[in-house]
């Protein structure tokens, strides 16, 4: 009598019955979709500074030429709308679209290849049902003619991708496995901080490959080393430590900054403890790899107090007298985790100086936590200092308080001058 009732009613209202019962799973799903796509940044590449969340136009540069991220939203005529359940897997897995032509791997596709197919499901609900749909066309490559053949790709995929979802690997604990998945899958931490080779592709997928995560440049900004080396990886980061920066973008070492902005501000601190959690105790568990060998890192007042005091005798130390030290502090310890230390941070030690050039020429995007911006963002320089005082001024602080990391060139401040104006 009831079920009749209910049927009565779904029939007037025009419901199908089988929505009925499946509404309470679906919104499930699709709110476990949007979860993951957190976990994956997707919004982070697939929205143009301004643009509609989802609807694509951010410009990615490629070796070969910049191309511009395209449409997820469900809309059905320049989205993917129209796209099944398996289009959509052999796009984020497999780096086809579903007219056939390949994807660049600025898609970060050889990382999401390990997700699991329950997850790429949860995804596929969310984008269809949990995304606005937003009319708006995918703008073409300019990558010229013949570069911008896609079939070479194929090839790429043959040598490169390594097909297969992530399996939970023997004597490790649930949360350890838990991290892998993460950082080797949706995050795909690896495709900025793991270096790539000549033909573009990770050097390693894994942690059984030595380069995993040892640090690498992309896009201007040096991604640091996340294995367990004491100086310019994490090594004298405790699990702690970790945790926070993943959830608010800085801690006692170091602040986010460059392209780490987006990962925390879309990403990681939208995450839960225990995926937080998870993630900290994979990449507490890498063993040291890259940096120099040199030993830990042991703070050292001695030469600043003595530069500062007679900030006339070094170029850089008077720059950093101007300019730099009402925050980041004569002592080089600034105010963390509200303002950076430079002081011991993994990447003032390390040997590529890109990311410090870029932040130092450029500023950077503001972090964003919980919806407040940085209090003391860092400003940008390119206007008024040359080339020549901010190589001065960063092989200052890249020697002092026991630093101990070699020399900026001036030549390398120019030429990141000229890559990143395009940008500002
Ligand atoms: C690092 C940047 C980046 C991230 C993160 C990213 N994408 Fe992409 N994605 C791209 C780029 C670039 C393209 C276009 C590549 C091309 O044109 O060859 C693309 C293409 C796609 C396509 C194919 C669309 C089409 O019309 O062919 C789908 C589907 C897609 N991404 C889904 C996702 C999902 C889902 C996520 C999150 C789990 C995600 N992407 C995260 C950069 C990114
Ligand atoms: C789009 C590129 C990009 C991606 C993706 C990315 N990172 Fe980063 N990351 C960077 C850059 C650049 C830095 C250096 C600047 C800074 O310290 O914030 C960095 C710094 C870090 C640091 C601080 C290290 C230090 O010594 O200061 C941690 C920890 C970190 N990333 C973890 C992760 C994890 C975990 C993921 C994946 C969930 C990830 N990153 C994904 C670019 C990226
Ligand atoms: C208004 C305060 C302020 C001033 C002035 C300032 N900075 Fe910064 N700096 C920051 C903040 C804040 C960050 C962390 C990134 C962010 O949130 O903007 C930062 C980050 C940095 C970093 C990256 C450190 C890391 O976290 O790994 C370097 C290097 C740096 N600053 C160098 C300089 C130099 C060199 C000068 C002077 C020419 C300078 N800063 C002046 C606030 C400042």
């Amino acid at each position: 009598m009831i079920k009749q009732l209910v049927s009565a009613i779904a029939l007037t209202l025009g419901v199908p019955l089988l929505s009925l019962a499946a509404a309470p799973a679906d919104d499930a799903l699709v709110a476990r979709g949007a979860y993951l796509a957190k976990a994956g940044d997707c919004v982070a590449c697939h929205s143009a500074p301004k643009g509609k969340p989802f609807a694509g136009g951010l410009p990615m540069n490629t070796p070969m030429g910049r191309i511009y991220t395209t449409n997820i939203t469900p809309d059905p005529e320049t989205g993917i709308g129209k796209w099944t359940e398996e289009d959509f897997e052999k796009a984020v897995r497999q780096g086809v679209s579903k007219d056939g032509h390949n994807l660049y791997p600025a898609m970060p596709y050889p990382s999401y290849a390990k997700v699991r197919d329950d997850d790429v499901k949860a995804l596929y609900a969310y984008f269809m049902k949990g995304v606005a749909p937003v009319n708006q066309a995918n703008r073409p490559s300019d990558i010229p003619f013949p570069l911008n053949m896609r079939w070479p790709l194929k090839f790429w995929n043959m040598v490169f991708l390594d097909k297969g979802v992530y399996h939970d690997k023997d004597g490790h604990d649930v949360a350890w496995n838990r991290g892998a998945y993460l950082i080797q899958g949706l995050g795909h931490c690896s495709s900025c901080h793991t270096p790539r080779g000549i033909a573009f592709q990770e050097k390693a997928l894994d942690e059984s490959g030595s380069a995993w995560l040892t640090g690498g440049v992309l896009d201007g900004w040096f991604a640091s080393n996340l294995t367990g080396e004491q100086n310019v990886g994490l090594g004298r980061w405790s699990d702690a430590d970790l945790t926070q920066f993943l959830k608010t973008g800085a801690n006692a070492h170091a602040t986010a900054f460059g392209s780490m902005t987006d990962v925390i501000n879309h990403s990681t601190q939208g995450m839960n403890d225990q995926d937080i959690a998870a993630m900290s105790a994979y990449l507490k568990s890498l063993p040291p790899a890259g940096g120099t060998h040199a030993p830990a890192y042991a703070y050292d007042p001695k030469a600043t107090t003595a530069l500062l005091a007679h900030p006339a005798n070094d170029a850089g130390a008077k720059v950093y007298t101007a300019y730099c030290m009402h925050c980041h502090g004569v002592d080089g310890k600034a105010f963390a985790p509200l303002l950076a230390p430079l002081a011991g941070n993994p990447n003032l030690l390390e040997k590529d100086a890109s990311s410090l050039i870029n932040v130092t020429l450029n500023g950077t995007q503001d972090l964003v936590i919980q919806g407040i911006p940085a209090a003391y963002p860092m400003p940008k320089y390119a206007p008024v200092l040359s080339d020549q005082q901010i190589a001065d001024v960063l092989t200052f602080i890249r020697a002092g308080w026991n630093n101990g990391a070699p020399a900026v060139a001036p030549s390398d401040v120019a030429k990141l001058r000229k890559s990143t104006q395009a940008a500002q």
